[in-house]
């Protein structure tokens, strides 16, 4: 099913990752009323906190909040609890952190819902690989044995089983995901690359189109966009490609 540009927009999540509120805030405004998400991740939320997800939303942005955080079960519950009053969209966890702290996420939503200082429930997603591992970096480094498919449906069935709606993971490994999790467990994948564009610290990477016919929800995009010399531009030729997929 071929998808509508605002279907196609609805999918994009732009990484702004910004050192400053002021210079993300004008390139969201760039990309004001094309109806794609902000991603706001470390770099600029440890510098500009969370007003400059409250401006935001008061653009009108969906947000995803990419702090993915890793730490004891009670820690992390306490931190979706501020996340979830703060009004986010989307935010995720580390699935390393295994199956008591994602849950302690879920709980650290519901304690927000429950407490009336949030009125809609985020969607919590887990990172399982990162983008930027490879082969040999998971089983050299970091000591998982097997491919970086096998570790990464591992971490997105973990995910599922805490109550989880989806993962970060490469495009390449949606199909297995899907597989192993249902068609409704959500996958969010960076790693895009369009044709031509700098592969940077990225190692599993798939074009936008690609990515579309592969089954990802959500594509998560950053300097293609956020480095262009006109991000509007090449956003818009982003959706053309994801369209005609
Ligand atoms: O600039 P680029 O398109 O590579 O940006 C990708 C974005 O997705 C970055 O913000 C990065 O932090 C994030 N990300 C990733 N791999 C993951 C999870 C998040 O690249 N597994």
């Amino acid at each position: 099913m071929r998808l509508t540009r605002e279907q196609a927009a609805a999918k994009v999540m732009v990484a702004l990752d910004k050192p400053d509120a002021e210079t993300a805030l004008r390139l969201a405004d760039a990309l004001h009323g094309t109806g794609c998400w902000m991603k706001v991740g470390m770099e600029l939320f440890y510098a500009a906190g969370p007003s400059v997800v409250r401006e935001l939303k008061a653009r009108g942005f969906k947000v995803f909040l990419d702090l993915k955080m890793h730490d004891i079960p009670n820690t992390v519950r306490g931190g979706a609890r501020s996340i979830t009053r703060l009004g986010v969209d989307m935010f995720n966890v580390h699935a390393a952190g295994g199956s008591a702290m994602m849950g302690a996420a879920m709980q650290g939503v519901e304690d927000a819902l429950g407490e009336g200082d949030a009125d809609e429930k985020p969607i919590v997603i887990a990172v399982t690989q990162l983008t930027s591992t490879s082969l040999a970096v998971l089983n050299e480094e970091i000591g998982i044995a097997g491919t970086v498919e096998q570790a990464v449906v591992n971490y997105a069935k973990l995910a599922a089983s805490a109550g989880l709606r989806g993962v970060v993971a490469s495009p390449l490994e949606v199909e297995a995901i899907k597989l192993a999790c249902g068609p409704e467990f959500l996958t969010v994948t960076p790693g895009i690359r369009p044709r031509g564009s700098d592969i940077g610290d990225q190692s599993r990477i798939t074009t936008p189109g690609d990515a579309v016919r592969g089954g990802t929800d959500y594509l998560v995009i950053g300097r293609p966009i956020t480095g262009a010399p006109d991000p509007a531009v090449s956003l818009q030729s982003i959706l053309e490609e994801m369209s005609a997929s």
